[in-house]
């Protein structure tokens, strides 16, 4: 989504912005642009696409002032063009924003009809008017943007500047995560604290409905109401700070390499690794007394809750309702009394996972979310957390943050079936035992990497390709296909093995390739007949299995050799193939692996 940054300095601040903004680029952005206060009143420089094209327009045209804010649009309303790219300005005001105002219409009419001229499409221009016109009322720089909050439905974050007053910046959150950094005579604002490494770690993180009045050497915050709050200033995290490549030469590369160590971390926070026990934290309920756990997420997150639901209703005994958010919360699913409602999210920010949150809230439901990012709105919002500790992922697709999930949704399942009398000892010690191993074997995949090569270079050349997977490996199946769809832009479907004599198999012929996930447990002999229809029918098949060719009494294109691993953790080993499968055919297309087209890593618009 989009990205703010704001600065008022001690000196001129518009390339400092552009260094900000580029921290917020695994974000996702189609434009950029940066306003600053100069002698004569308010200036800007904007640019659509990369950030080098705004870097250029600076140099062609230099901006000075001290005070200034800066912003990297994901267009939603209105094309990708210089003329919507933010930020939006009168004579008077100039306004950044991240989210959507949903009743932007019925203001931007009133507004014409007020004799406003508007030069862009944007949602955002809106908002420029409006505080103008309080401004041009005689309302006080505070008052305006009070009034103008008032207006505004919907959810989206402000960074907001005046013409006249270089020492002051307003912004305000309502919906859209916003930081405040504190500098020494600095005073910052950021989308998160990534943005503002390079200036400070001393961070205020806005609550829902705060906003803030920032000057160099003073920040009043006030609530939802209009009353002045002090929110805690902390220390950003360390990690939160660093991030760059490496040696890699992609972010999504460095994250799949990552994960033994990553996922280490996740399953240490939850497993006395001397007792190999269980130990989660308090959800605020007797777990022994869930009677439904309801799951809810988005895209990669999603198909992490529903291999979660095989292992809840395997091991817990306990009825899992999943689906994702977007369907979630409009199909009003009716919910159990003392239900367990689960929010899976690496941003924490994802706007359907958070609305369908506060749905499940506001019907009884005792909120726990998986977050990878701890001062997040969904990890606000929940009554408990469980953290993941997979560190910043910056590359838009998601990798070690699923399988980091995928981990300490393991840990929840096996302390719900501890709770509920479906575990004992000697099965609580094989399936920790299971997780504790797994590290190691994914370290194992990983370094067979130099294998995906030549079939990257095979399935670059398909426009379709089929992933199949039974059991938990149909999350798997699933998950794959998102992962090279949305990097390599070729169209993928993961379907459940058993379901492609109903309908899907017409689609196979010596074009489409065959992922076959079918790791040697229970259900493996079931899937090797369905890649037999496969095989039958010309279709090639590249098979990710752990048991021996001969097993297989089929021709396969390829086999990914797996480890045999406990079939507990077979689906998080089998994340592993299916992203660097996604990962070297999209590298081998030379699409943009870290940030492709028309994605965001993190969607906080509905
Ligand atoms: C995954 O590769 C995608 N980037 C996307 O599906 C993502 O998982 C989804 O948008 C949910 O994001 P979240 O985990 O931050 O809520």
């Amino acid at each position: 989504m989009c990205g703010i940054v704001g600065i008022l300095g001690k000196e001129d601040v518009a390339h400092d912005i552009v260094d900000a903004l580029r921290r917020l680029e695994y974000r996702g952005y189609d434009s950029a642009g940066v306003a600053t206060i100069v002698e004569r009143g308010l200036q800007r420089r904007r640019a659509e696409g990369k950030l080098r094209n705004l870097e250029a327009r600076l140099v062609e045209v230099p901006l000075g002032g001290k005070a200034g804010i800066g912003h990297t649009r994901w267009a939603t309303h209105g094309k990708p063009t210089e003329t919507n790219a933010h930020p939006h300005m009168s004579a008077r005001v100039s306004v950044v924003h991240n989210g959507i105002i949903e009743n932007f219409r019925e203001l931007r009419d009133e507004m014409v009809a007020a004799g406003c001229q508007f030069e862009s499409e944007t949602d955002t221009e809106t908002i420029v008017h409006l505080i103008t016109h309080y401004l041009d009322a005689g309302k006080s720089h505070l008052e305006a943007v009070q009034e103008t909050l008032q207006r505004l439905t919907g959810a989206f974050a402000l960074g907001i500047i005046f013409a006249d007053d270089d020492d002051l910046m307003i912004a305000a959150r309502q919906g859209s995560p916003l930081a405040i950094g504190h500098g020494t005579g600095e005073v910052y604002l950021g989308s998160d604290a990534i943005a503002l490494a390079p200036f400070t770690n001393k961070i205020t993180y806005l609550d829902e409905g705060d906003y803030a009045v920032l000057r160099r050497e003073t920040v009043e915050i006030y609530d939802r109401d209009g009353v002045r709050v002090e929110r805690p200033k902390v220390q950003a995290v360390a990690g939160a700070l660093t991030v760059d490549k490496g040696n890699h030469r992609h972010f999504m590369h460095k994250e799949i390499h990552e994960q033994p160590e990553v996922v280490s971390h996740t399953l240490a926070h939850y497993i006395d690794m001397s007792t190999h026990q269980v130990a989660i934290p308090d959800l605020g309920l007797d777990l022994a007394k869930v009677d439904r756990v309801t799951i809810s997420a988005c895209g990669t997150a999603y198909y992490a809750g529903l291999v979660a639901k095989y292992w809840i209703e395997r091991y817990a005994r306990v009825p899992v309702e999943i689906d994702v958010a977007s369907e979630m919360r409009y199909r009003e699913a009716p919910l159990a009394d003392n239900g367990l409602a689960v929010f899976v999210s690496q941003s924490g920010e994802t706007a359907d996972t958070l609305a369908t949150l506060r749905y499940c809230k506001e019907n009884g439901q005792r909120i726990a979310s998986i977050v990878n990012v701890r001062s997040s709105t969904i990890a606000r919002e929940s009554d408990a957390i469980m953290p993941i500790l997979a560190g910043p992922e910056i590359g838009v697709a998601s990798t070690k943050a699923f399988t980091c999930q995928l981990s300490a949704l393991a840990c929840l399942a096996i302390a719900l079936g501890k709770a509920r009398g479906q575990i004992d000892e000697a099965l609580e010690q094989e399936l920790v035992g299971a997780l504790t191993e797994m590290p190691r074997h994914i370290s194992s995949v990983v370094r067979t990497e130099a294998d995906y090569l030549p079939l990257a270079t095979e399935l670059s050349k398909a426009r379709d390709i089929l992933y199949l997977g039974r059991g938990m490996s149909f999350p798997i199946a699933m998950e794959g296909a998102l992962k090279l769809k949305e990097i390599s832009y070729i169209h993928a479907e993961g379907y459940a093995a058993g379901e492609l004599k109903h309908g899907p198999i017409a689609l196979i012929d010596e074009k489409v390739p065959v992922i076959v996930i079918a790791p040697k447990d229970a259900l493996f002999e079931k899937t090797i007949s369905n890649m037999q229809e496969v095989a039958a029918r010309g279709g090639r098949i590249v098979l990710v299995s752990d048991a021996p060719p001969e097993a297989f009494g089929a021709e396969v294109m390829h086999q990914v050799v797996m480890p045999t691993v406990h079939p507990f953790v077979s689906p998080i080993v089998s994340a592993i193939p299916i992203q660097l499968i996604a990962y070297h055919t999209a590298v081998f297309m030379g699409t943009d692996v870290d940030q492709p087209r028309n994605l965001a890593k993190s969607v906080t618009v509905e």
